[in-house]
């Protein structure tokens, strides 16, 4: 088993990315982090303990971080996820699971110091928990394993801004202090290929009538309603699981190193992600940037999952 950290603003698809990961039974699971982003601390915080609590999981610790970005105000992203952040699919439960002691910079930092060159750290929330990491602990970089990271995007439109992915945009900074912080294995997911991963009806009809499967299609009927709102299309893209998917088999997406920075001192480009594809500013590659995915593939290993 692989060892895992999670660091999740939970969020509707972070919730589905726990889910895929616990389920996989592929992972040793040290801890789940949390993060404001979608939500604020402490409703991500809530929401995780709750998702495990569906998962009938008890040994996972639920370690809380920060509880705002590095330098600006929370941006949270209420109209996707709901009052709640998880669709409203569990509103009316308490989480039975209580968060741990700690904080989760110190946590990643100690457990990476740990199982030295073991860890793979998978993050689908802004980048703040792992930045505050690096910036009291730069060591760190060389003894994770590898960082996967939900968030950018570098050939197409942004979710928040016309240029902006959510991730990237609600801690620019954090995001910058991340890539270029020299870590040997970092792969960015970003809304290029996580875009392509779509949840649709069908493959919600496949997980059956499990209090999973029905947690599914409760948390995920506003999530749908929004992307249609916006694509016309019935399906909603399934974000922070894609990146639980790279960690779980990487041959589902095709990937290739680049030079990666993050704008934030712009007007209108905060959180832009900007990949120098031809190296025009000379700078050496920082990140395995995804180009393509086997969405079909991706698919079927996260109805499989579910299912089991
Ligand atoms: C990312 O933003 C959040 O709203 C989702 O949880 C995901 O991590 C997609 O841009
Ligand atoms: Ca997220």
């Amino acid at each position: 088993q692989e060892k895992l950290i999670l660091d999740v603003d939970t969020g509707i698809d972070d919730a589905l990315g726990i889910m895929l990961a616990v389920k996989s039974g592929h992972f040793d699971i040290l801890g789940i982090t949390t993060v404001c982003g979608n939500v604020s601390l402490e409703a991500a915080t809530e929401n995780t303990c709750k998702i495990l609590d569906l998962l009938g999981t008890e040994h996972i610790p639920v370690v809380r971080g920060a509880s705002k970005p590095l330098m600006r105000r929370p941006h949270y992203e209420h109209r996707v996820h709901g009052e709640d952040g998880l669709g409203g699919a569990l509103r009316d439960v308490t989480a039975q699971t209580r968060p741990a002691e700690g904080f989760a910079p110190d946590f990643i930092i100690e457990q990476a110091a740990r199982f030295k060159g073991e860890v793979t750290l998978v993050m689908t929330g802004p980048l703040t928990n792992l930045a505050l990491a690096v910036m009291k602990h730069p060591g760190l970089v060389s003894e994770v394993k590898r960082v996967i990271f939900m968030g950018g995007v570098v050939r197409n439109m942004g979710n928040v801004t016309p240029t902006a992915e959510f991730n990237a945009y609600a801690d620019p900074e954090a995001m910058k202090i991340v890539v270029h912080a020299g870590f040997p294995s970092l792969t960015m997911v970003g809304l290029d290929v996580t875009r392509q991963a779509l949840l649709t009806d069908k493959h919600i009809q496949m997980l059956g009538n499990t209090p999973i499967a029905r947690y599914v299609r409760e948390s995920t009927a506003l999530y749908m309603r929004r992307y249609y709102e916006r694509n016309g299309v019935q399906a909603c893209a399934l974000h922070d699981p894609l990146a639980v998917g790279v960690a779980l088999n990487s041959s589902l997406v095709s990937t290739k190193k680049f030079y990666v920075d993050v704008e934030t001192k712009s007007e209108l480009c905060d959180g832009k992600t900007i990949c120098d594809f031809q190296n025009r500013l000379g700078n050496p590659a920082n990140v395995d940037v995804c180009l393509e995915v086997d969405s079909r593939k991706f698919l079927q290993m996260f109805t499989e999952v579910l299912q089991s």
